[in-house]
C-alpha cells in the first residue's frame, strides 16, 4: 500500500469544529485537501490513527476520502494573521497527512431524518470497535454525507490505547463500552455478519503493509529505545490478538443495540 505525496501550495482555512484546528489547503497537484497537523497539541501518534484506523476502514470496504501524506514547506502560511495557525505551521514543517476535501459534504444528521443502511451501520460499528474510535457519536459524527453516500472522517482519537506502549497489548482484548454511543448503532442489524467478513478481510498481510506505510519518524519518540519495526509488530500483534478476540466487543455492540429498542 502506498500513499501518494503532494505539496500544499495555499493555506485557504481553518476548519475550528474539533480541537485539533484542521486546514482546508490546496496542492501542487491542483487539488483541495484537508491538512492534518503532525504539529497539533494531539501530538504524531493522532496522525498514525487517522492513517492506519482510516486505511482499515477503507479495506472494510467503508468509504474513506483518500489519504494523502502532504509536505509542508515554512513559506506556507508566513502571512496567516493568526498566531496560533503561524505556530502550528511552524511545528509542522515537512511531513503531514491530508485526505482528499469533500466539497458540499454535510455531516449526517438522524435527528433531521438521515438513515443509513444495515450493512454500512454494521461494519461501522464493528469497526469503530475495532481501532477503538470514540468519535463517531451523534454530538461528535465526524460522518459525512457527500453523493448520497457515507464518508468516515476523523480517526485521529482511534487506538487510544498506542498512547501507553507497555499496556497496549494487554488492552487488546478489552470490549469497547462506547459502542453505546456510536452514531450508527440504531441500524446496525447486521453486526455477526459484518464481522465474518472483516475476518476474512484483515488478513495479516494487509494490516502489515498498511503499517509499513507509517512513516518512522511518527512512531519514535526520544529516550524510548524502541525501533520503528518493533513498535510495527506492537500494532501488528494487537490486530491479530483483537481480531481473534472480536466477539468481545461485537457482543458488548450488540447488547448495546438491545438496549437502544
Ligand atoms: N475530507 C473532508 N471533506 C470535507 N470536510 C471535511 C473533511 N474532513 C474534515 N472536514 C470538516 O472539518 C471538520 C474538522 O475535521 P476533523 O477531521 O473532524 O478534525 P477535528 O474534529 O479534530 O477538528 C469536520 O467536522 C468536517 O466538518
Ligand atoms: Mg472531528
Amino acid at each position: 500500500m502506498q500513499l501518494r505525496t503532494v505539496r500544499a501550495t495555499q493555506y485557504v482555512t481553518a476548519l475550528r469544529e474539533g480541537g485539533s484546528l484542521p486546514a482546508i489547503v490546496a496542492a501542487d497537484d491542483l487539488g483541495m485537501y484537508v491538512l492534518k497537523f503532525r504539529g497539533a497539541g494531539q501530538g504524531p501518534l493522532a496522525l498514525v490513527a487517522e492513517l492506519v484506523a482510516g486505511e482499515i476502514g477503507r479495506e472494510l470496504g467503508l468509504n474513506v476520502p483518500e489519504l494523502v501524506f502532504i509536505e509542508v514547506d515554512p513559506a506556507l502560511g508566513r502571512n496567516e494573521p493568526d498566531e496560533e495557525i503561524r505556530d502550528l505551521l511552524k511545528a509542522s514543517v515537512g511531513l503531514n497527512l491530508a485526505l482528499d476535501y469533500l466539497p458540499g459534504s454535510t455531516m449526517f444528521d438522524p435527528a433531521a431524518g438521515e438513515v443509513a443502511d444495515a450493512q454500512t451501520a454494521s461494519m461501522a460499528v464493528w469497526f469503530d470497535a475495532f481501532v477503538m474510535n470514540v468519535d463517531r457519536t451523534p454530538r461528535n459524527a465526524n460522518l459525512l454525507c457527500w453523493h448520497r453516500e457515507l464518508y468516515f472522517i476523523d480517526h485521529g482519537a482511534a487506538l487510544y490505547v498506542h498512547h501507553d506502549w507497555e499496556t497496549m497489548l494487554d488492552r487488546a482484548e478489552s470490549p469497547f463500552r462506547e459502542s453505546k454511543n456510536h452514531i450508527l448503532l440504531p441500524w446496525a442489524t447486521r453486526m455477526e455478519e459484518a464481522e465474518e467478513r472483516a475476518r476474512l478481510i484483515l488478513t495479516p498481510d494487509k494490516l502489515a503493509a498498511i503499517l509499513e506505510a507509517v512513516p518512522d519518524k511518527w512512531l519514535l519518540r526520544d529516550h524510548e529505545g524502541i525501533s520503528a519495526a518493533q513498535k510495527r509488530e506492537v500494532y501488528a500483534n494487537f490486530f491479530t490478538r483483537r481480531l481473534k478476540a472480536s466477539s468481545i466487543f461485537r457482543e458488548e455492540a450488540s447488547r448495546a443495540r438491545a438496549q437502544l429498542v
